[in-house]
């Protein structure tokens, strides 16, 4: 699925967008567990975002054997994570971001890899991807990145509200002389990026959702040399692709299989600088 061409734009770009990695089938079948999974949404947390919005987002660090550890692990989505990292990739974490209509929060520039450095990961080797669950457009606040930001390095991040967000100077001066992108998706498009892509996402003011699943992983050899509030190395059972559509269509399938998810109420590094 990713060929040298993709790869080659992954390493300059810092990203690559592939359509309709997932079928309307499965990503609808993504979409209609994940707003009816309750412990999904027990389990979400806002961060205010400096803006007077509130982002929302459910976080678990390990894949589960429901439909959401069906997307994560499918052969599909780890092999290209595989080509991406020229490693064998782990899952880091997965997330729910709940961009909700009318009153989804924003995120501020940041690099993913800006909060992961502070958890023992060594090198920003480390792969994030963004299944659209809705469409993304630029009224309800699709992502957008900085082409090209990776190349920067790794950024200084101050707090902005509730959230760490990318030296505010530096991201101007960088803006000046690489193409701010607005990634506009429909549902089931993918968006693999890289750990230090500058990335953010206005509020939601529109009258449709925003939901997005965020895949992460970490190289083998990139195995954080301390201990954190997500995992260290820890081998991916992998699933073969048709088990996103066999769990999806589970009868009484009442949640995508998530469980060991991060409270901030109970996990102080998580509402740190440290946490994403
Ligand atoms: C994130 O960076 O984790 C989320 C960004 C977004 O959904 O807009
Ligand atoms: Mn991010």
């Amino acid at each position: 699925m990713i060929d040298s061409k993709l790869q080659s734009d992954y390493h300059t770009s810092g990203y690559v967008l592939l359509r309709e990695f997932f079928s309307k089938e499965e990503v609808g079948l993504l979409r209609e567990t994940a707003k009816r999974d309750k412990a999904l949404d027990q389990h979400s947390f806002g961060r205010k975002d400096g803006e007077g919005g509130t982002v929302r987002l459910s976080l678990w660090n390990h894949p589960g054997q429901g439909i959401y550890g069906a997307f994560a692990r499918c052969d599909r989505m780890v092999d290209a994570a595989e080509v991406l990292l020229a490693d064998e990739p782990y899952h880091y974490h997965s997330k729910m971001i709940m961009k909700d209509a009318r009153v989804g929060g924003a995120w501020a520039w940041h690099q993913d890899y800006g909060y992961w450095y502070q958890n023992g990961v060594l090198t920003p080797n480390l792969v994030s991807a963004f299944i659209a669950v809705d469409p993304a457009t630029k009224q309800n606040g699709c992502l957008q990145v900085i082409k090209g930001s990776h190349l920067c390095g790794r950024i200084e991040h101050t707090l902005t509200g509730d959230q760490a967000g990318a030296d505010p100077e530096r991201v101007d001066a960088i803006m000046n002389r690489m193409d701010h992108q607005w990634i506009e998706m429909e549902a089931g498009d993918v968006l693999f990026f890289h750990s230090n892509l500058l990335h953010r996402s206005d509020r939601n003011c529109s009258e449709s959702p925003r939901w997005s699943m965020i895949c992460c992983y970490n190289a083998k050899s990139n195995d954080p040399y301390i201990d954190s509030h997500h995992p260290r190395y820890t081998p991916l059972q992998r699933c073969e692709d048709a088990q996103i559509l066999v769990l999806g269509k589970r009868e009484l399938n009442e949640s995508g299989g998530a469980s060991d998810f991060l409270d901030p109420g109970r996990d102080s590094s998580a509402t740190s600088l440290t946490d994403d």
